[in-house]
Protein backbone atom coordinates (compact mmCIF):
# COMPACT_ATOMS: atom_id res chain seq x y z
CA UNK A 1 0.00 0.00 0.00
CA UNK A 2 1.45 3.49 -0.67
CA UNK A 3 1.29 6.20 1.42
CA UNK A 4 -0.93 7.96 -1.52
CA UNK A 5 -2.80 5.08 -2.02
CA UNK A 6 -4.29 5.33 1.70
CA UNK A 7 -8.02 6.22 1.95
CA UNK A 8 -8.72 8.94 4.72
CA UNK A 9 -10.17 6.46 7.78
CA UNK A 10 -11.01 10.10 9.98
CA UNK A 11 -14.55 10.16 10.63
CA UNK A 12 -16.18 13.77 10.77
CA UNK A 13 -17.34 15.11 14.00
CA UNK A 14 -20.34 13.43 15.51
CA UNK A 15 -22.63 14.55 17.91
CA UNK A 16 -23.96 11.38 19.50
CA UNK A 17 -21.89 9.93 22.06
CA UNK A 18 -22.53 5.85 21.92
CA UNK A 19 -23.41 4.22 18.79
CA UNK A 20 -23.26 0.71 17.86
CA UNK A 21 -24.68 1.00 14.41
CA UNK A 22 -22.23 0.80 11.30
CA UNK A 23 -20.11 2.79 11.02
CA UNK A 24 -18.18 1.71 13.99
CA UNK A 25 -15.66 4.30 15.47
CA UNK A 26 -12.84 2.38 16.98
CA UNK A 27 -9.82 3.92 18.85
CA UNK A 28 -7.17 1.47 19.04
CA UNK A 29 -4.10 0.69 21.29
CA UNK A 30 -1.32 -0.71 20.14
CA UNK A 31 2.84 -0.96 21.58
CA UNK A 32 4.63 -2.37 18.58
CA UNK A 33 4.30 -3.47 15.11
CA UNK A 34 1.35 -2.45 14.30
CA UNK A 35 0.16 -5.13 12.02
CA UNK A 36 -3.31 -5.92 13.38
CA UNK A 37 -3.81 -1.93 13.48
CA UNK A 38 -2.62 -2.51 9.57
CA UNK A 39 -4.99 -5.12 8.52
CA UNK A 40 -8.23 -3.72 10.26
CA UNK A 41 -7.50 -0.57 8.43
CA UNK A 42 -7.41 -2.62 4.84
CA UNK A 43 -10.44 -4.47 6.05
CA UNK A 44 -12.17 -1.18 6.51
CA UNK A 45 -10.32 -0.11 3.12
CA UNK A 46 -12.14 -3.39 1.52
CA UNK A 47 -15.06 -2.61 2.76
CA UNK A 48 -15.23 -6.34 4.83
CA UNK A 49 -15.50 -3.86 8.42
CA UNK A 50 -18.19 -0.67 8.27
CA UNK A 51 -15.95 0.98 10.82
CA UNK A 52 -13.84 4.19 11.06
CA UNK A 53 -10.47 4.34 13.24
CA UNK A 54 -10.62 7.46 14.85
CA UNK A 55 -7.42 7.36 16.74
CA UNK A 56 -4.53 5.33 17.74
CA UNK A 57 -3.13 5.28 21.01
CA UNK A 58 0.61 4.08 21.53
CA UNK A 59 2.80 3.83 25.01
CA UNK A 60 6.40 4.07 23.22
CA UNK A 61 8.27 6.39 20.97
CA UNK A 62 8.96 5.44 17.27
CA UNK A 63 7.01 2.42 17.46
CA UNK A 64 6.21 0.85 13.55
CA UNK A 65 2.27 1.29 14.53
CA UNK A 66 2.65 4.81 14.47
CA UNK A 67 4.34 4.92 11.23
CA UNK A 68 1.34 2.75 10.00
CA UNK A 69 -1.17 5.01 11.25
CA UNK A 70 0.74 8.00 9.33
CA UNK A 71 0.54 6.19 6.62
CA UNK A 72 -2.95 5.77 6.74
CA UNK A 73 -3.85 9.07 8.02
CA UNK A 74 -4.79 7.87 11.17
CA UNK A 75 -4.64 10.63 14.20
CA UNK A 76 -2.29 9.33 16.88
CA UNK A 77 -1.32 10.21 20.50
CA UNK A 78 1.68 8.83 22.24
CA UNK A 79 0.74 8.67 25.89
CA UNK A 80 4.03 7.06 27.28
CA UNK A 81 3.74 5.12 30.70
CA UNK A 82 6.69 6.52 31.86
CA UNK A 83 5.48 9.67 32.38
CA UNK A 84 2.47 8.80 34.77
CA UNK A 85 2.29 7.97 37.75
CA UNK A 86 0.05 4.94 38.15
CA UNK A 87 -1.28 2.37 35.77
CA UNK A 88 -4.73 4.30 37.06
CA UNK A 89 -3.62 8.10 35.78
CA UNK A 90 -3.10 6.53 32.54
CA UNK A 91 -5.78 5.02 31.93
CA UNK A 92 -7.36 8.21 32.64
CA UNK A 93 -5.71 9.86 29.83
CA UNK A 94 -6.44 6.92 27.90
CA UNK A 95 -10.18 7.36 28.47
CA UNK A 96 -9.88 11.09 27.89
CA UNK A 97 -8.61 10.94 24.45
CA UNK A 98 -11.17 8.04 23.76
CA UNK A 99 -14.29 10.05 24.56
CA UNK A 100 -12.44 13.01 22.88
CA UNK A 101 -12.39 11.09 19.36
CA UNK A 102 -15.68 9.50 19.67
CA UNK A 103 -14.51 6.05 20.24
CA UNK A 104 -17.20 3.32 21.05
CA UNK A 105 -15.38 0.35 20.48
CA UNK A 106 -11.27 -0.14 22.11
CA UNK A 107 -9.64 -2.28 19.93
CA UNK A 108 -5.99 -3.44 21.91
CA UNK A 109 -3.57 -4.59 19.11
CA UNK A 110 -0.80 -5.82 20.98
CA UNK A 111 -1.30 -3.07 24.00
CA UNK A 112 1.50 -4.74 26.20
CA UNK A 113 0.28 -2.66 29.40
CA UNK A 114 -2.12 -3.98 31.97
CA UNK A 115 -5.34 -2.06 32.08
CA UNK A 116 -6.90 -1.17 34.30
CA UNK A 117 -10.91 -0.89 35.95
CA UNK A 118 -10.77 2.99 34.89
CA UNK A 119 -10.42 2.10 31.29
CA UNK A 120 -12.88 -1.09 31.53
CA UNK A 121 -15.71 0.47 33.26
CA UNK A 122 -15.54 3.42 30.86
CA UNK A 123 -16.50 1.32 27.88
CA UNK A 124 -17.90 -2.03 29.49
CA UNK A 125 -18.21 -4.88 27.22
CA UNK A 126 -16.35 -2.76 24.24
CA UNK A 127 -13.19 -3.33 24.72
CA UNK A 128 -11.31 -6.44 22.53
CA UNK A 129 -8.23 -7.60 22.38
CA UNK A 130 -6.20 -10.14 20.46
CA UNK A 131 -3.90 -13.01 22.40
CA UNK A 132 -1.24 -15.05 20.34
CA UNK A 133 -2.66 -18.14 21.72
CA UNK A 134 -5.33 -20.59 22.62
CA UNK A 135 -6.79 -18.93 25.71
CA UNK A 136 -7.25 -20.28 28.12
CA UNK A 137 -3.87 -21.60 27.05
CA UNK A 138 -1.05 -19.64 27.65
CA UNK A 139 -2.28 -16.14 29.25
CA UNK A 140 0.11 -13.74 29.69
CA UNK A 141 3.73 -12.21 28.06
CA UNK A 142 5.35 -15.24 25.58
CA UNK A 143 2.43 -16.66 24.47
CA UNK A 144 4.03 -18.42 21.90
CA UNK A 145 7.16 -19.64 23.66
CA UNK A 146 4.81 -21.09 26.10
CA UNK A 147 3.51 -22.88 23.47
CA UNK A 148 6.75 -24.28 22.08
CA UNK A 149 7.80 -25.20 25.33
CA UNK A 150 4.90 -27.03 26.48
CA UNK A 151 4.86 -29.31 22.83
CA UNK A 152 1.56 -27.90 22.01
CA UNK A 153 0.74 -29.50 18.25
CA UNK A 154 -1.80 -26.77 18.14
CA UNK A 155 -1.50 -23.07 18.38
CA UNK A 156 -3.68 -19.93 17.29
CA UNK A 157 -4.86 -16.96 18.76
CA UNK A 158 -7.88 -15.89 20.12
CA UNK A 159 -9.92 -12.15 20.27
CA UNK A 160 -11.81 -11.70 23.73
CA UNK A 161 -13.09 -8.89 25.76
CA UNK A 162 -11.29 -7.44 28.24
CA UNK A 163 -12.06 -7.92 31.93
CA UNK A 164 -9.60 -7.21 34.68
CA UNK A 165 -8.04 -10.36 34.70
CA UNK A 166 -5.26 -10.24 32.33
CA UNK A 167 -6.51 -12.84 29.05
CA UNK A 168 -9.39 -13.82 30.86
CA UNK A 169 -12.73 -12.54 29.47
CA UNK A 170 -15.23 -14.09 27.58
CA UNK A 171 -14.03 -15.48 24.21
CA UNK A 172 -15.32 -13.82 20.48
CA UNK A 173 -13.22 -15.74 18.18
CA UNK A 174 -10.46 -18.18 17.77
CA UNK A 175 -8.48 -19.33 15.03
CA UNK A 176 -5.61 -22.55 15.22
CA UNK A 177 -2.35 -22.99 13.21
CA UNK A 178 -0.58 -26.17 13.33
CA UNK A 179 2.74 -26.15 15.07
CA UNK A 180 5.52 -27.60 12.50
CA UNK A 181 8.59 -29.61 14.16
CA UNK A 182 11.32 -26.97 13.32
CA UNK A 183 9.05 -23.83 14.32
CA UNK A 184 11.00 -21.12 16.05
CA UNK A 185 9.08 -18.72 18.48
CA UNK A 186 9.51 -16.27 15.44
CA UNK A 187 8.30 -18.78 12.60
CA UNK A 188 5.22 -19.89 14.83
CA UNK A 189 3.91 -16.57 15.82
CA UNK A 190 4.11 -15.29 11.70
CA UNK A 191 1.84 -18.28 11.29
CA UNK A 192 -0.78 -17.34 13.86
CA UNK A 193 -0.26 -13.44 12.78
CA UNK A 194 -1.73 -14.31 10.04
CA UNK A 195 -4.79 -15.96 11.44
CA UNK A 196 -4.95 -12.28 13.46
CA UNK A 197 -4.76 -10.67 10.54
CA UNK A 198 -7.70 -12.48 9.43
CA UNK A 199 -9.93 -12.93 12.35
CA UNK A 200 -9.80 -9.38 14.31
CA UNK A 201 -11.83 -7.20 11.32
CA UNK A 202 -14.39 -10.28 11.30
CA UNK A 203 -14.60 -10.61 15.17
CA UNK A 204 -14.97 -6.60 15.69
CA UNK A 205 -17.73 -6.87 13.36
CA UNK A 206 -19.62 -9.73 15.16
CA UNK A 207 -18.79 -7.98 18.37
CA UNK A 208 -20.93 -5.00 16.86
CA UNK A 209 -23.79 -7.58 15.14
CA UNK A 210 -23.77 -9.13 19.18
CA UNK A 211 -24.82 -5.72 20.58
CA UNK A 212 -27.03 -4.93 17.73
CA UNK A 213 -29.29 -7.89 17.85
CA UNK A 214 -29.91 -7.49 21.88
CA UNK A 215 -30.90 -4.18 21.51
C1 LIG B 1 -0.02 -9.99 18.36
O1 LIG B 1 0.61 -11.23 18.21
C2 LIG B 1 -1.10 -10.03 19.38
O2 LIG B 1 -1.69 -11.28 19.49
C3 LIG B 1 -0.36 -9.71 20.66
O3 LIG B 1 0.61 -8.76 20.29
C4 LIG B 1 0.93 -8.94 18.90
C5 LIG B 1 0.74 -7.62 18.21
O4 LIG B 1 1.19 -7.65 16.90
N1 LIG B 1 -1.26 -9.22 21.67
P1 LIG B 1 1.11 -6.36 15.98
O5 LIG B 1 1.77 -5.21 16.75
O6 LIG B 1 -0.33 -6.06 15.70
O7 LIG B 1 1.87 -6.70 14.75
Amino acid sequence: MSAEAAPSLVSPVSTSRHSFEAPLRLGIMASGNGSNLESIAQAIADHQLQARIQVLLYNKPDIQAAERADRWEIPKHLLNHKEFASREALDEAIVALLHQYQVDWVIMAGWMRIVTPVLIEAFPHRILNIHPSLLPSFPGVRAVEQALAAGVKIAGCTVHYVIPEVDSGSILMQAAVPVLENDTPETLHQRIQEQEHRIYPQAIGLAASQVRSVD
